[in-house]
């Protein structure tokens, strides 16, 4: 262990995390366990995190979830880590849960909330993740990180990694945008760009952690770290309900998540699951993943699978989500083989929720509404689950009365050049002489 990583807090298991679960073949194992997805099943068994219903976590999430300096550390009772201590190296989370009336009225919808993660240290929701990968490799004393990553998981490890003293390793498609190599570049992480697809990428990536023995980073297989992306759901149930005292009815009726890998969206609607679960909500959003057109096998396969769909078990789901070959202008969900698609089918079936796909014309429109009438910047992919709700009132997915909320995943800044064609350009007028 380097000498900066000694200067962290130390990090200890949380007693109550169990183990994991595969989600293909239900084999159990316990916190000892090594690998990341199931021995019997390989890269298609995905490890799901499991805790003991201890009688007190009800109380304790209650009790230590409105102390917001703590970061999504104030939903420790929920993650598998425990950091003794708060560092800016895992102290993300916090943001606002932001109404936006104005394009609620434009859409005709009653009411809509904007869960906006633009505004983590890496402007994107997986900072939320690698917070928990900071706590992780801290605990078992790795000092390297590596993920694959279309660029947004990959500036999530490489700030704060910066923040925390790691090294790094990022594997990314050569045509990640350049905002989003700048940020991994200006960071100091050593970046490997791959010429090819994610998925490809994302092979390579898994060779080399094996090899080097660096803690991976990548959610699409690393079930620790998708606990992370719960606390964006846990925060809004919060915050909405007024820390589980208010009106039940304060809950959304329906979340919408964008799906790349399918992390963000399984663990969005477990986190409200494990809510109703202890009893802190009596109902659960129906939670409802959008993909983009040109990288949609999800929501092509449930479309397919008409009906049904919640009582698939982990191989016919596997079997029945045929792999893309993924074109989009969101590179963060431009992704042909979902890794989580498993886990996120199931738990968006848990839901009641649905999978839809959205034109890559529609997710431009949104990032100009967005902006214009809700004061939110979004990449393509940040956007596009916002782009998924005129869909569903389309569909008769939602109706207009119940309440909407979004999550808005990544940062426009990060790339300006995906919706500049919408704007008209002022032309130069001369300077006053
Ligand atoms: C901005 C943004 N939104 C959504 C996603 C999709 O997340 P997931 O791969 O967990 O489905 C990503 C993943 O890279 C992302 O960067
Ligand atoms: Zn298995």
């Amino acid at each position: 262990m380097n000498e900066a990583l000694q200067q962290l807090p130390p990090v200890a298991g949380n007693p109550r995390w169990t183990g994991c679960r595969c989600v293909v073949c239900d084999r159990v194992y316990d916190t000892r366990y090594e690998g990341f997805v199931c021995a019997d099943c390989g890269i298609d068994g995905i490890l799901d995190a499991e805790y003991d219903p201890a009688p007190d976590t009800a109380a304790r999430v209650r009790a230590e979830g409105g102390d917001t300096a703590r970061g999504l550390w104030r939903f420790g009772p929920l993650l598998p880590v425990m950091p003794a201590a708060i560092h800016p190296a895992w102290a993300v989370g916090g943001t606002a849960p932001l109404p936006a009336p104005r394009l609620a009225a434009h859409l005709g919808l009653a009411s809509l909330v904007i869960k906006d993660d633009t505004g983590l240290p890496s402007a994107s929701l997986k900072d939320r993740a690698a917070a928990v990968a900071m706590a992780r490799a801290r605990q078992l004393g790795l000092d390297h990180l590596a993920c694959a990553s279309t660029g947004n998981a990959a500036a999530s490890l490489a700030v704060l990694a910066s923040r925390g003293g790691f090294s790094c390793t990022i594997f990314v498609p050569a045509a990640a945008p350049r905002g989003k190599l700048a940020q991994l570049l200006l960071h100091g992480a050593r970046v490997i760009r791959v010429d090819g697809t994610y998925d490809q990428a994302f092979e390579m990536s898994l060779g080399e952690i094996e090899r080097h023995h660096w803690y991976s980073r990548n959610c699409a297989h690393n079930p620790l770290l998708v606990e992370g992306k719960k606390t964006a759901a846990l925060e809004l149930a919060w915050d909405l309900t007024n820390g589980f005292t208010a009106d039940p009815e304060a809950l959304p009726d329906v979340v919408f998540v964008p799906v790349g890998d399918g992390c963000i969206i399984s663990s969005t609607a477990k986190a409200f699951l494990e809510l109703r679960a202890l009893g802190l909500t009596d109902r659960v959003p129906r939670v409802i993943g959008v993909q983009a057109a040109g990288a949609a096998p999800l929501a092509r396969a449930w479309a397919a699978a008409a009906g049904g769909h919640a009582a698939m078990n982990g191989a016919t789901i596997r079997a029945a989500v045929a792999p893309v070959e993924a074109k989009t202008i969101a590179d963060s969900i431009s992704v042909g083989i979902p890794r989580n698609r498993v886990k996120a089918w199931r738990y968006v079936a848990a839901t009641g929720g649905a999978f839809l796909a959205v034109p890559d014309e529609t997710i431009i429109t949104t990032i100009v509404e967005l902006a214009a009438k809700a004061g939110v910047f979004a990449e393509p992919s940040g956007a596009t689950g916002m782009a998924g709700v005129r869909a569903a009132l389309d569909q008769g997915l939602v109706r207009p009365g119940e309440r909407v909320a979004v999550l808005v995943t990544g940062h426009g800044l990060k790339d300006p050049g995906a919706a500049l064609g919408a704007c008209r350009m002022p032309e130069p007028v001369p300077p006053l002489s």
